[in-house]
C-alpha cells in the first residue's frame, strides 16, 4: 500500500515538474504545410505533440526556434516548391543560427537521410508515422547529432492526439479517419510515403468530434486517402486476418456505419469526407448520405482517366463502364449530388483516343469541380520502373488544357442549376473580393457569397441564389436555417 502511494506521489510530482518545464521552456515553432488536407491535419497533430514540450506556434519565421515544413511528393513540381521554400529558410537561419529546420511528410519519407546531404539547411527528417518521436529527435539535433526517423507503422493513427488547430476559421476542421493507402496505383507515390492503410478507432473519432463541437465548430471533414475502405475491427492491418470469416467475426465498423454514427450522434454538425475511391465506394454510403440532412451532398470521386486501357495501366480496379454505372446510381439515389474529379493528362501510353474517352466520360458525369494534372513521373513507382513516360510535354499540356476547358464549362453548367434556389450556407469567412459580404459553401461544396447584414461567422443561413460564375454563387440571405 505504502509502495503504491509512493508511486502515485512520485507521479504527481513528475506531473508538476513537467508543467513547470512547460512554462519555463517556452519555445517557438513555425510550421508550414504543403500538399493535401491530410498534411494540414498532420501539422496540427505535430503542433499538439510539440505543445507538450513547451512549443507554441508563431506566424513569424524570424522568431522561430524550430521551423518545420510538412512536404508533398505527389508531383515533381510540389517537391520543387518545397526546395525553393528551404532557400528562404536559409536567410532566416543566417539571421538566427540557433534556429533548427526539420522536414516532415512525404518528401522526408521518400528521400530519408539523403535530405540531410542534399539540403544543408535541414537538421531533422521525420516521416509521417514518426511524429511521436519528434521530442527525442529534437534532443538529438540539439546535441549536435543527425536526426532521422522515417519508420512507417502498421498501426499508428495518432488517435489519442488532440490536434492544435492551425490557421483555423473556428468553423470547419479536419478529422483523420484512416492513414496510408494499400491501392498501389502505378503512378502514385503515396503508398511508399504514407505506408500501409490503417483505420482509426471510431471511439476516438467520435471523441474528437465531440471536443470540436464543444469548441463551437460547425463542420467536420473526415479525411483519408481512401475513406471508403475505412474498416475498424480492433486495429492493425486488414490483411492480418487469415481469412474472411475470421475478419467477419471481429466486430467491424465500415465507412457507411462510421458516417451514420457521426451524423446521428452530432445532428448539428455538418459532415463532409474526402477522398472517395470508386473501387471501394458502396451504395451503402450513398444511402447513409440520403438519410442524413447533415451529410453534405458532395463526393470527390477521382477517376484519373476515362479510358479502360489507361485505367488498367494505372492499376485502378474498375472500368469506365463500372465508374459510370456508379455515378448513375449515385445521381439516381441523390439527384442533387455534386461530384468532383481528379484527372491525369498524358499518362504513359495515352493515345488521342484514350484522351477522347476521358472527355467523353466527363460529358457523361458533368462534374461540378475538378483537380487536373499533367502526368509527372515519380521515382520508385511501378510506372517509373516499368513504363515509358512517352507522351510529350506539349501533348500533355494541350490535353490538360482541353480537360480544364471542358471542366470549366461543366462547372458553369452545374453552378447555373443553383440559380433561383434557396440554399443552406454555413458562413466561413469574409469574401475576398468584398469586405461587406460573407462567404460560405452550400451542401454541394459550391462557394456562395452574400451581403453580411446581421449574420455572423458560423451561422447556418438560407440564401437565395440570384446569379453565378463558374466558381461562385451570388445570393442574398433570407433568414437563419433551422440548423442553428
Ligand atoms: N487517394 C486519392 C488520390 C490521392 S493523390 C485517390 O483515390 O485517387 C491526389 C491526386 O494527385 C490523384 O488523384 C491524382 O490525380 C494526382 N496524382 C497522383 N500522382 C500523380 C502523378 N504522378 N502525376 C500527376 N498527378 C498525380
Ligand atoms: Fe494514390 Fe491510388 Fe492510393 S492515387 S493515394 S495509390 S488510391
Amino acid at each position: 500500500m505504502e509502495q503504491i502511494e509512493k508511486v502515485i506521489d512520485e507521479k504527481k510530482q513528475g506531473k508538476a515538474l513537467i508543467t513547470q518545464q512547460k512554462e519555463s521552456n517556452n519555445k517557438k515553432l513555425f510550421i508550414e504545410s504543403y500538399g493535401c488536407q491530410m498534411n494540414m491535419n498532420d501539422s496540427e497533430i505535430v503542433a499538439a505533440i510539440l505543445s507538450e514540450q513547451g512549443y507554441n506556434t508563431t506566424q513569424s519565421l524570424d522568431d522561430a526556434d524550430l521551423v518545420l515544413v510538412n512536404t508533398c511528393s505527389i508531383r515533381e513540381k510540389a517537391e520543387q516548391t518545397v526546395r525553393n521554400r528551404l532557400q528562404k529558410y536559409n536567410h532566416a537561419k543566417n539571421r538566427n543560427p540557433k534556429m533548427k529546420v526539420g522536414v516532415l511528410g512525404c518528401m522526408a519519407e521518400r528521400l530519408k537521410a539523403k535530405f540531410l546531404e542534399e539540403e544543408k539547411i535541414v537538421d531533422l527528417v521525420v516521416g509521417p508515422d514518426a511524429y511521436r518521436d519528434l521530442p527525442n529527435l529534437i534532443e538529438e539535433v540539439e546535441a549536435g547529432r543527425d536526426a532521422v526517423n522515417v519508420i512507417l507503422s502498421k498501426d499508428e493513427t495518432y488517435g489519442d492526439v488532440s490536434p492544435v488547430r492551425l490557421n483555423s476559421n473556428g468553423v470547419s476542421a479536419f478529422v483523420s479517419i484512416t492513414r496510408g493507402c494499400d491501392n498501389m496505383c502505378t503512378f502514385c507515390v503515396v503508398p511508399f510515403t504514407r505506408g500501409r492503410e490503417r483505420s482509426r478507432d471510431p471511439k476516438s473519432i467520435l471523441e474528437e468530434i465531440r471536443s470540436m463541437q464543444e469548441k463551437n465548430f460547425k463542420e467536420i471533414t473526415l479525411l483519408g486517402q481512401n475513406v471508403d475502405s475505412y474498416l475498424w475491427y480492433g486495429g492493425g492491418l486488414k490483411k492480418d486476418f487469415k481469412n474472411a470469416s475470421e475478419m467477419a467475426q471481429a466486430t467491424a465498423v465500415d465507412f457507411a456505419q462510421l458516417l451514420d454514427m457521426c451524423a446521428t450522434e452530432f445532428p448539428k454538425i455538418r459532415f463532409r469526407f474526402s477522398t472517395s475511391n470508386p473501387q471501394d465506394m458502396t451504395l451503402d454510403v450513398i444511402h447513409v448520405m440520403a438519410k442524413h440532412k447533415n451529410i453534405c451532398k458532395y463526393i470527390h470521386l477521382p477517376v484519373q482517366s476515362g479510358s479502360n486501357a489507361i485505367l488498367k495501366a494505372m492499376n485502378r480496379q474498375h472500368t469506365r463502364e463500372e465508374y459510370m454505372e456508379l455515378v448513375d446510381n449515385i445521381y439516381k439515389i441523390i439527384p442533387e449530388m455534386a461530384l468532383s474529379q481528379d484527372m491525369i493528362a498524358g499518362f504513359c501510353g495515352e493515345t488521342e483516343e484514350d484522351h477522347k474517352d476521358t472527355l467523353d466520360l466527363m460529358e457523361h458525369v458533368k462534374y461540378s469541380f475538378g483537380f487536373m494534372f499533367a502526368y509527372s513521373e515519380r521515382p520508385g513507382t511501378l510506372a517509373a520502373k516499368k513504363m515509358t513516360d512517352d507522351v510529350s510535354l506539349e501533348t500533355k499540356k494541350r490535353r490538360l488544357q482541353e480537360i480544364i476547358n471542358l471542366q470549366q464549362k461543366h462547372s458553369l453548367y452545374r453552378a447555373k442549376e443553383h440559380v433561383g434556389q434557396i440554399q443552406e450556407v454555413l458562413i466561413e469567412g469574409t469574401s475576398k473580393k468584398n469586405p461587406n459580404e460573407w462567404k460560405g459553401r452550400n451542401t454541394q461544396n459550391t462557394v456562395v457569397v452574400f451581403p453580411k447584414e446581421h449574420y455572423k461567422m458560423g451561422d447556418f443561413v438560407n440564401v437565395k441564389i440570384n446569379d453565378c460564375t463558374s466558381t461562385t454563387l451570388l445570393g442574398t440571405a433570407v433568414g437563419y436555417s433551422d440548423n442553428n
